[in-house]
């Protein structure tokens, strides 16, 4: 780079792959704390209050989705933005694996009693009375329900059939044609009211936005299957809390596991609270920021935008 040429000035909101950053230390300034910088790297920092640097060109979520980005004002504006979409597709399936196991298997409660043995001497016959309390189904010839066939619920169904389940596929926006990679031991004729009458599981993966912020209802979750365990972890406000919890206290939901905990499902009964571990992996932070560094860098000097 000549001395002349201009240094694009970058600010990351959250812990971002250091090796994907190491790629543009070179070119761009990093980290800029003026009001002055081209572009700001995030990830789930959230925006909607943040005052925008004049300047501002490019906003790059290293996350997949932008309900953290207050993405009107910026296009107002004339600033690009751009997410990884896909990038922790592995790492949310593999939550979504846990979550089911976790639940279905009293996996949280069992370690928890588990632990109250500490100190106890000839714990075994313990062992074999305690565990009578943990009993759980296995997920083979359970139905479970995919709702959203994207990126992470196409790798979810997909796995979901290598356990044995049985698989309804569901997606409230896209054909289930355009589910690219879908088994087609999957099942995609059926509507969400039949997933919810059926599916002995529901797993979320929807974006959230103004259209979808509760959608799992008072009024789907009339529908649920009795004891249906719901699986949360894309977003936090896509279920009606208010109305979780009445279907939790009258027993016609079983479990609810959220990878997004709030005040509120901290105190559900047989609520489980993972604290936003889905993308909580090298590997997926690692795509994530690689995804966003490469956009980042191609807008700036070359004024190209990836259209995901
Ligand atoms: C994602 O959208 O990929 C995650 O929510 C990012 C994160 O874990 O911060």
């Amino acid at each position: 780079m000549s001395h002349t040429e201009k240094r694009f000035k970058i600010k990351t909101l959250n812990n971002i792959d250091a090796y994907a950053l190491s790629k543009l230390t070179h070119e761009f300034t990093l980290n800029h704390s003026d009001s002055e910088v081209d572009a700001i790297i995030v990830r789930s920092a959230d925006m909607h209050q943040m005052d925008l640097p004049e300047n501002l060109k490019f906003v790059g979520r290293a996350g997949s989705g932008v309900n953290n980005i207050p993405i009107n004002e910026l296009t107002e504006k004339g600033i690009v933005v751009a997410n990884a979409p896909g990038a922790n597709a592995n790492g949310v399936k593999e939550l979504v694996l846990s979550a089911l196991i976790m639940s279905s298997r009293n996996i949280e409660s069992a370690l928890e009693w588990t632990q109250t043995l500490v100190g106890e001497s000839d714990i075994g016959p313990k062992v074999e009375a305690g565990k009578k309390q943990f009993v759980g189904p296995e997920l083979a010839g359970k139905k479970i329900g995919v709702i959203g066939l994207g990126a992470i619920g196409v790798l979810v169904a997909n796995m979901c059939l290598g356990l044995g389940m049985d698989v309804y596929g569901y997606d409230p926006y896209l054909s289930v044609q355009h589910a690219l990679g879908l088994n087609p031991s999957t099942k995609t004729q059926y509507d969400i009211d039949y997933i919810m009458q059926n599916c002995d599981y529901i797993t979320l993966h929807i974006p959230y936005n103004d259209s979808t912020k509760n959608y799992l209802n008072a009024e789907l979750l009339a529908e649920a299957k009795k004891g249906q365990i719901i699986i949360n972890c894309a977003r936090g406000g896509l279920v009606d809390l208010n109305a979780l919890e009445d279907a939790i206290n009258n027993g016609s939901i079983g479990k609810y596991v959220v990878d997004f905990p709030d005040e509120k499902t901290l105190t559900m009964k047989n609520t489980i609270n993972i604290p936003h571990l889905g993308a909580s992996t090298p590997e997926s932070e690692a795509n994530a920021a690689n995804m966003v560094v490469n956009q980042v860098m191609d807008y700036l000097k070359n004024g190209n935008i990836h259209h995901s």
